[in-house]
């Protein structure tokens, strides 16, 4: 029994606070236990937000082969930018910030764009396996207030009436990308489990 108690606790490596905030509470949705770990980790740099998430789980999973645990990675996908910042929306968001992306879409009449979260998701003898979620929406012509995390002050989902910094996080979960993969993963992780007891104990 304690082999199962234990593996329901998932840990998240991220440094983010806010990415934690809103994927913790979709997990309590499915009755997951998550918290929350700070790593250094080396994080390279691909065109690929799924090569990124798994280079930074294999490093995880030499360090911690017992635990099951998620690393997530993002990007924004502006169109008229064609698809810039994407996988450089870190570093963008580090040097230029919103205001230089709202700069960049000035009199631009195309404010399509698209969030997208890839989380890899590591389970003890079963490896990694990579979920995706998507959110579409525009970008908005100035700076929103709120709940100021990375590029929220500017995306406006399609279908809301506001900006992502604008909303609770119960509220952007209705939308986001990250609410997307991580009920996925959750899904994935209970139906494996159920399995799992089924073989094992049932
Ligand atoms: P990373 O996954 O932390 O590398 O995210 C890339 C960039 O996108 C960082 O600047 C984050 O702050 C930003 N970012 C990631 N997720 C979100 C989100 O849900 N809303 C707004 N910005 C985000």
């Amino acid at each position: 029994m304690k082999r199962i108690e234990d593996e329901n606790r998932i840990v998240f490596f991220t440094s983010s606070k806010f990415k934690f905030e809103e994927a913790s509470r979709i997990a309590q949705n499915f009755g997951l236990d998550m918290i929350r770990k700070s790593e250094n980790i080396i994080e390279i740099q691909s065109e690929s937000l799924e090569e990124i998430a798994l280079f930074k789980a294999r490093q995880l999973m030499k360090r911690y082969r017992n635990l099951t645990f998620v690393v997530e990675d993002d990007g924004i996908f502006i169109e008229a930018l064609n698809g810039f910042p994407g996988p450089y929306s870190s570093y963008v968001y580090r040097t230029i910030g919103n205001s230089g992306i709202l700069k960049l879409m000035k009199g631009e009449v195309n404010r399509g764009a698209l969030f997208k979260s890839v989380v890899v998701l590591h389970v003890p003898n079963m490896g990694l396996k990579s979920f995706t979620g998507i959110c579409k929406g525009t970008i908005a012509k100035s700076i929103h207030h709120g709940r100021m995390f990375g590029y929220d002050p500017i995306f406006k989902p399609l279908k809301a009436d506001k900006c992502f910094s604008e909303m609770t996080p119960e509220e952007k979960n209705l939308f986001s990308h990250r609410a997307k993969s991580f009920k996925k993963v959750f899904s994935f992780l209970i139906k494996i489990r159920s399995t799992i007891n089924g073989e094992d104990y049932g």
